[in-house]
C-alpha cells in the first residue's frame, strides 16, 4: 500500500490527536496504525489500553480504554477471540483469569511493575503467619500467584470501599505502602502494609507540589493514590487514573496538574482543549515498552501469549471476583 494512501486513510484518526502529536511525526505512526486496524479485523482481536498508553495507541488503535478496574470489568465481557493488553503484565494476567477462553496477548513480556515485583506468594504467607486471621486485601498491581494467596483484590478506584467491606477492624494491605497509608488516613480500619512502592509515583514530593502552586497560581492539583501521603496532603483531589480524567471532565478546572504518568495528561487533554495542563510528570518505563510496532508484531505473530496455571488462576480469580462483587 502506498504511503500516501495510508496517510489519506488515517487522516481522520490524526484529527483526534492533532493537539498532542505534531503533524511531522504522524507518518511515523500512520503505517503501523493502518496495519493494526486491518490485523484486528483479520484476527478478530480487540485492544484494551490503559490510560498510560501514548496517544497514538490510546486514541487511534484501542477499542477499550480505562483504569485497571475498568479494564478488568471490560476484559470479562470481551467476545472477540483475541485480547491484546496494551498495558503491563499484571493487567494481562487479570484479563486472562477473568476470560480464560480467550487468547490474551501482551506486546512486550518485560512490561512489568515495581509494585508487582515487590512481593511474592511466600511473602503473603509470611504476612498471614505474622497477623493470624487478618484478611488480606491485595492491590491488582500484583502477580496472579500473589492474588491467589489473597482474600480480595482492590484497585486505586475502590481501595477504601474494599477495605471497609470486609467488616474487620484490621486488614493486611499489599503491596503498595503509600496506597495503604492513604486509605488508612480515611478509614477507621487498622491497616498492616507491605513496603512496596510505585517507582513512578514515589518520585513526586510535597515540595514539588508547593512549587507548582507558587509557579502556577490557581492551579488544581490531582494526585494518584500511589503517591506518598505527604504529596496527597498537598493535592486538591486524589483518585485513580479514571477518577482524575472524570474530575477534569466534570469540574473543568482552568488549569490542572495530574501527578501521575506522563501520557495521562496528553490523553485527557485531547478531550479538553480549554483546560491548561501543566505537565510535571514521571514516565513509567514498563508502560512505555508498549509501542505501535510491538502491537503490530503481536497481532502478526500472536505472541506473547499470557497464560496462568489453571489451579492458581481459579484462586486468583476468586480474589478479583470478590472485588468486582463489592
Ligand atoms: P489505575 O488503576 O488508577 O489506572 O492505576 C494503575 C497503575 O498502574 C497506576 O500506576
Ligand atoms: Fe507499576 Fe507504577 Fe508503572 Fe503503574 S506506573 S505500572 S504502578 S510501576
Amino acid at each position: 500500500m502506498s504511503a500516501s494512501a495510508v496517510l489519506t486513510r488515517t487522516a481522520p484518526l490524526y484529527q483526534r490527536v492533532a493537539s498532542v502529536i505534531p503533524a511531522i511525526e504522524w507518518p511515523v505512526f500512520a503505517d503501523d496504525i493502518d496495519a493494526i486496524l486491518a490485523l484486528k479485523r483479520e484476527r478478530n482481536a480487540v485492544i484494551l489500553a490503559h490510560n498510560y498508553m501514548t496517544p497514538e495507541i490510546f486514541h487511534c488503535v484501542a477499542d477499550i480504554v480505562g483504569d485497571s478496574l475498568a479494564l478488568a470489568r471490560e476484559a470479562m465481557k470481551v467476545d472477540a477471540d483475541v485480547i491484546v493488553l496494551a498495558g503491563v503484565h499484571f493487567m494481562a494476567e487479570t484479563a486472562k483469569m477473568l476470560n480464560p477462553a480467550k487468547t490474551v496477548l501482551i506486546p512486550d513480556l518485560e512490561a512489568g511493575c515495581s509494585l508487582a515485583a515487590s512481593i511474592t506468594a511466600a511473602d503473603v504467607r509470611l504476612m498471614r503467619a505474622r497477623y493470624p486471621g487478618v484478611p488480606v486485601v491485595t492491590y491488582v498491581n500484583s502477580s496472579a500467584a500473589v492474588k491467589a494467596e489473597s482474600d480480595i483484590c482492590c484497585t486505586s478506584a475502590n481501595a477504601q470501599k474494599i477495605v471497609e467491606s470486609l467488616g474487620s477492624d484490621t486488614v493486611i494491605m499489599l503491596p503498595d505502602e503509600y496506597l495503604a497509608q492513604n486509605v488508612a488516613a480515611k478509614t477507621h480500619v487498622k491497616i498492616f502494609a507491605w513496603a512496596g512502592h510505585c517507582e513512578v509515583h514515589e518520585r513526586f514530593t510535597a515540595a514539588e507540589v508547593r512549587a507548582l502552586r507558587a509557579d502556577h497560581p490557581g492551579v488544581t492539583i490531582l494526585a494518584h493514590p500511589e503517591c506518598p501521603p505527604s504529596v496527597i496532603a498537598e493535592a486538591d483531589y486524589t483518585g485513580s487514573t479514571a477518577d482524575m480524567s472524570n474530575y477534569v471532565g466534570r469540574e473543568k478546572p482552568a488549569r490542572v496538574v495530574l501527578l501521575t504518568e506522563c501520557s495521562m495528561a496528553d490523553n485527557v487533554a485531547v478531550h479538553h482543549p480549554d483546560v491548561d495542563f501543566v505537565r510535571p510528570c514521571n514516565l513509567c518505563p514498563h508502560m512505555k515498552r508498549i509501542t505501535l510496532p510491538k502491537i503490530r508484531r503481536t497481532l502478526e505473530t500472536l505472541r506473547h501469549e499470557v497464560t496462568i496455571d489453571p489451579a492458581l488462576a481459579i484462586r486468583a480469580r476468586q480474589a478479583v471476583e470478590r472485588m468486582l462483587a463489592v
